[in-house]
């Protein structure tokens, strides 16, 4: 069966009078050019300018071109959302508007899906991509977010971005909590995908118009944060979920480092007589080696992309990031018992934490990163 269309282009609008009817003539242009069967989906919430009467001006000329107009639950994500379930064609791609978004890289994205990803990102933060003309408060903002979304989602650098394309599948019965503007982010936590791609562009600010981001969508984001972990947690799969999976590993592989360390300094020292701090040095290398060989194995054996590195590189890589561990865990111990004034034990205990964290980011991203 073929379908209609191969590709949508949703467009969320709201107040885009003054650049709608360009927008639709571009993207027309660039599907015509490059031979794809594409329709164009306008998703409108009842906006009081222009924007509605200059899409009904263009229908007449482009019968590819569809106009829908919500009247209840306003909002980018949900309108979106909408888009998903009205699109015809077994790719959807989303766009803003206001030519932030380069009309010329659409069929790139199409092309990445062709080519087996599930999800194609537009990326202002890797290599190519950028900015142009943002304030200091929005590039503030937009880099917390993206740091945010990281911790779910460490191999997409731009997890809030609003330029996307995804097979129809991936979003296809997931139950999406549409609300603020990061709908990409519900996607990659509660869609079933396994392969994203980025593609960089430059985010070139709004022609006309005034953008609508508001404070309370910062705290929307946060719960949106909390509530894909918690999707994560209980339906244990996605990449939020192996996300989890690998930190929660590494975690135990720590603990069973600390039984070697502590069982080979009492046996060397009790059993074989050696002078403790000696003992020590050779507990503490064993119990390296140890998590070394588990996290290699097991932590992060399941995806091979993990061993991209050669196993001479991750061995000392491992070593190097456990002394770096170890110097944070005893400057936080220090800080906080001889400045802060707490007991040395729970100091400790917050250094440890420091420690895993640091050990935990960098081995993730330097000893296993992927290739
Ligand atoms: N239907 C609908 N309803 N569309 C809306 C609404 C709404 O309530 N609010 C905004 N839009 C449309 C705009 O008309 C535009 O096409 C697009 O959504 C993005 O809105 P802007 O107001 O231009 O967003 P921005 O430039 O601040 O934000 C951009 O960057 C974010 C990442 O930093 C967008 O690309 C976002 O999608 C992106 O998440
Ligand atoms: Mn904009």
């Amino acid at each position: 069966m073929d379908a209609l269309y191969e590709l949508t282009v949703i467009i969320p609008t709201y107040r885009e009078g003054e650049n709608i009817g360009a927008m639709i003539q571009a993207v027309h242009e660039v599907l015509a050019r490059s031979g794809i069967r594409g329709e164009i989906l306008v998703v409108d919430d009842s906006s009081p300018d222009n924007t509605i009467p200059a899409v009904r001006a263009l229908e007449a000329d482009f019968p590819d071109l569809r106009l829908v107009v919500r009247t209840s639950d306003p909002g980018l994500s949900q309108s979106v959302v909408e888009g998903f379930s009205l699109a015809r064609s077994p790719v959807i791609l989303v766009m803003d508007a206001d030519f932030s978004h380069p009309v010329g890289l659409v069929p790139r994205f199409l092309g990445e899906i062709r080519a087996g990803a599930d999800i194609a990102i537009g990326s202002r933060y890797t290599e190519g991509g950028g900015t142009e003309n943002w304030p200091l408060g929005r590039r503030v903002i937009s880099w917390g977010a993206t740091l945010l979304g990281r911790l779910l989602f460490p191999e997409v650098t731009d997890p809030v971005s609003g330029f996307f394309a995804v097979k129809r599948e991936v979003v296809e019965g997931a139950p999406l909590r549409p609300r603020g503007y990061k709908i990409l982010m519900e996607v990659l936590g509660k869609g079933t995908w396994r392969k994203a791609v980025e593609i960089p562009f430059v985010f070139r600010d709004r022609k006309a118009g005034a953008s609508k981001l508001r404070g309370a969508t910062i705290l929307d984001y946060i719960g949106q944060v909390w509530d894909i972990s918690l999707f994560a947690i209980s339906r244990r799969r996605g990449a939020a979920w192996e996300e989890f999976g690998k930190a929660l590993r590494f975690a135990i592989v720590g603990c069973t480092g600390i039984l070697v360390n502590m069982g080979l300094l009492w046996l060397l020292t009790e059993g074989a007589g050696i002078y403790y701090l000696l003992s020590s040095i050779i507990a503490i290398e064993a119990s390296i080696i140890n998590n070394f060989v588990w996290n290699d194995r097991w932590t992060f054996g399941g995806d091979p992309a993990h061993q991209a590195k050669p196993f001479a590189h991750r061995i000392a890589l491992f070593h190097a990031v456990s002394i770096g561990g170890a110097v944070i865990n005893w400057l936080v111990l220090f800080a906080l018992t001889e400045f802060g004034g707490i007991y040395y034990l729970l100091s400790n205990m917050a250094g440890i934490l420091a420690g895993f964290i640091w050990n935990y980011l960098m081995n993730r991203n330097l000893t296993w990163r992927k290739g």
